[in-house]
């Protein structure tokens, strides 16, 4: 049986600044805290599956600088296989993660660097990793043209391909049609299907949107309300589940997804994976960070064990 899980994906330092509000343009205002630390979605969601017990493998491109430095230190400690391309010619990035004191809510801007310039060379040399996978994911912060490749190899492969649309952007319909899932939130899933996503019934409309445009099984992810899962044959809300006073929502959607596909690999059905991954989220956000927040295997099971 396949076990691997392989991500295609962004490695950046996030750098978190707690404040009451944005600033203004033009405005300074003072912060209540900085932190440093590892970020990027694809790093993120392989840091989440490898500690809930996934093999995994991380494909990405780094700079040769301090924070590629932070990057492997990060795996390490996690357990991920780095799978990277140096790149001499460019820099690891970093994002702006603005976070609201008072609801833990979050803006992003992220600059992907090196990240930005993963190609379809780069994914095409990593074939036969990605094609034998159990499962193969990725999102949209490194270029799509690459995103869209893997996907191609993943599936020609007998891999299951999760689509994480994130950052929300226009997918293309060939690559839609080679997703088994995808795992847009509220934003992310207006922006492809052009469905606003406000009650549980815009959620099944979107979801039935993705469905006429070829991926098997969508997931829309709904913050505290849970994930809306419809494979045409079975369509149901999963409550999200408590696991303590949020602090932190940054990275919810990387630790839906890093269980999700742990959960998938190891031969769950779909629903079941996705209650395995929003007992990983509901545990993300009583921490602060991203990857620093995502849970152990023995605490997601405890979580399941008394919701
Ligand atoms: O999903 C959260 C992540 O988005 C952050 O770690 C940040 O780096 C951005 O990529």
């Amino acid at each position: 049986m396949r076990t691997d899980i392989v991500i295609l994906g962004v490695f950046v330092a996030d750098t978190a600044y707690r404040a009451e509000r944005q600033p203004r343009m033009g405005e300074t205002i003072m912060g209540n805290s900085f932190v440093l630390g590892p970020g990027g979605k694809g790093s993120n969601q392989s840091v989440a599956a490898a500690r809930a017990g996934g093999n995994v493998h991380f494909v990405t491109r780094l700079g040769m600088d301090d924070f590629a430095i932070m990057a492997r230190k990060t795996w390490e400690e996690a357990g991920v296989t780095p799978v990277v391309t140096d790149d001499p010619d460019s820099y690891t990035g970093a994002a702006y993660i603005f976070i609201e004191e008072a609801s833990g809510d979050n803006a992003i801007i992220i600059s992907p660097g090196a990240a930005a310039r993963i190609s379809v060379a780069d994914v095409e040399a990593q074939a036969a990793l990605i094609g034998g996978a159990a499962v193969f994911v990725t999102q949209l912060e490194q270029p799509m043209d690459a995103a869209e490749r893997a996907l191609g190899i993943a599936r020609q492969g007998g891999a299951r391909t999760i689509l994480n649309p994130a950052p929300a952007a226009q997918v293309p319909q060939s690559m839609l049609e080679l997703c088994e899932f995808v795992t847009p939130n509220e934003t992310e899933a207006e922006g492809i299907v052009g469905v606003t996503v406000k009650t549980l019934d815009d959620a099944a409309a979107a979801a039935a949107r993705f469905r006429e445009r070829g991926v098997s099984a969508p997931i829309i992810t709904l913050g505290e309300r849970g994930a809306y899962y419809d494979d045409g044959e079975t369509a149901e809300l999963v409550p999200a589940m408590s696991a303590g006073p949020v602090v932190e929502t940054t990275g919810a959607g990387d630790a839906f997804n890093g269980g999700f596909s742990v959960a998938l690999a190891e031969g769950m059905k779909p629903l079941e994976a996705v209650r395995f991954g929003c007992a990983t989220a509901a545990i993300s956000v009583t921490r602060p960070g991203t990857a620093p927040s995502m849970p152990a295997r023995s605490e997601i099971e405890a979580l399941l064990k008394s919701s």
